[in-house]
């Protein structure tokens, strides 16, 4: 298994933040698991977590994948991660993407994604590649480098400065928003946004819905690791 997760909570300055998160490795398993262990802690060690969280994502994502590339595990070289990640700060919810998981949210009925997944054919994508002299070539399916089929991620030492571990970072008032699914494409290879979140929606208990939907993936023939958060948000 080289998809791993993460959820906690704690207080931070007199305020209860939750944190969610998926990481999809490649490779191997060191990067998401060194995801796992590290990525909320230095997030909440930024200094302006609370009051800039924008700014302590950005910057403590970036820290992070510094931090796991000098470190002996980061040298070997092949090995990256994904990682979606959902912070909740009193009733604001920030949703980081760098890779290919996604966290889609169902408000009023419908399913609304919240994350962008990084492929190397998005064309703002191909173009920041290029621009900093990478290419990409369809090798099954499209990958940067003939290689990797992500076009973000941490780790993967061989294909800096081409895939980043800049995260996109989207904002929801999470009043309205009944539940968040996060998923590795192991999910959503099979499974599209609307059906997964129909799925959940028959099932009152998050934890049963994330086994559902895990069933389900691999019912439909997923063949790859399946990994799915589900976090509901009491009454909506
Ligand atoms: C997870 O993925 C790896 C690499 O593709 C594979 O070798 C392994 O069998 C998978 N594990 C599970 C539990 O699906």
């Amino acid at each position: 298994m080289e998809d791993f997760y993460h959820t906690s909570t704690r207080e931070v300055n007199g305020q209860m933040v939750a944190f969610f998160g998926v990481f999809d490795g490649h490779g191997g398993a060191r990067t998401a698991e060194y995801l796992k262990a590290h990525l909320f802690n230095n997030l909440i060690g930024h200094p302006d977590f609370i009051t800039d969280t924008r700014t302590a994502i950005v910057q403590s994502f970036k820290q992070t994948d510094e931090n796991y590339l000098s470190d002996a595990k980061g040298n070997q070289k092949d090995a990256g991660s994904t990682a979606l990640t959902a912070v909740l700060i009193g009733d604001r919810l920030f949703l980081a993407n760098v890779g290919d998981s996604r966290a889609v949210a169902c408000k009023s009925g419908s399913a609304v994604p919240l994350s962008v997944d990084h492929k190397p054919d998005r064309s703002d994508e191909r173009q920041r590649i290029e621009k900093a002299g990478g290419f990409i070539i369809w090798a099954g399916t499209w990958r940067v480098g003939g290689v990797l089929a992500v076009s973000r991620a941490f780790g993967d030492k061989l294909l800096k400065p081409y895939v980043v571990a800049d995260p996109e970072i989207q904002e929801e008032d999470v009043e309205g928003v009944e539940f968040l699914i996060i998923a590795s494409d192991g999910l959503w290879n099979v499974v599209n946004n609307k059906d997964a979140v129909n799925l959940v929606r028959e099932i009152p208990d998050a934890e049963e819905a994330s086994r559902r939907l895990v069933e389900e993936a691999y019912a439909r023939g997923s063949s790859d690791n399946i990994t799915c958060l589900v976090v509901r948000f009491g009454i909506s």
